[in-house]
């Protein structure tokens, strides 16, 4: 883990403090590091219906590519809680999208040693179609 993904844990964690998780209680920050070395932060943000609820690693990668990031490096994930958090089945999906080939993904939560892995690592076989 080098300093600059440290960095990138540290705005995760920052960005949790917004997480809007009155159900849940379980505070998640994302932050993303794009090709050209821009940074976006993503919180989770739920509803009272459940099933809206957008995941921080989500909304880290729409609050990017509104402002025409294609594809990103990294991203750190940091759970509010003494506990680490994978990213779920439909956020890998949507990280994959835009994934650069050698991407990071950095993982921490409160007193837990930060873990690094590739997106491959828990998306080995992404859903590709030719839709040609
Ligand atoms: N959550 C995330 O933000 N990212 C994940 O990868 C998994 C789960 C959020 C969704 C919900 O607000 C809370 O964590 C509990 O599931």
């Amino acid at each position: 883990m080098n300093a600059d993904q440290l960095e990138l844990l540290a705005a995760a964690e920052a960005a949790a403090e917004n997480s809007y998780s009155p159900y849940s209680k379980f505070a998640v920050g994302a932050a993303i590091r794009w090709s050209d070395g821009a940074v976006d932060t993503g919180t989770n943000v739920e509803n009272l219906s459940y099933g809206l609820t957008l995941c921080a690693e989500r909304s880290a990668v729409v609050a990017g590519v509104s402002s025409g990031q294609r594809k990103w490096q990294e991203i750190a994930v940091w759970v509010a809680a003494e506990q680490l958090a994978f990213p779920c089945g439909a956020c890998l999906q949507v990280l994959n999208e835009f994934a650069a080939v050698d991407c990071h993904v950095i993982l921490g939560g409160k007193g837990q040693q930060p873990v690094l892995k590739h997106l491959t690592d828990f998306l080995p076989n992404p859903f590709t179609a030719d839709l040609g």
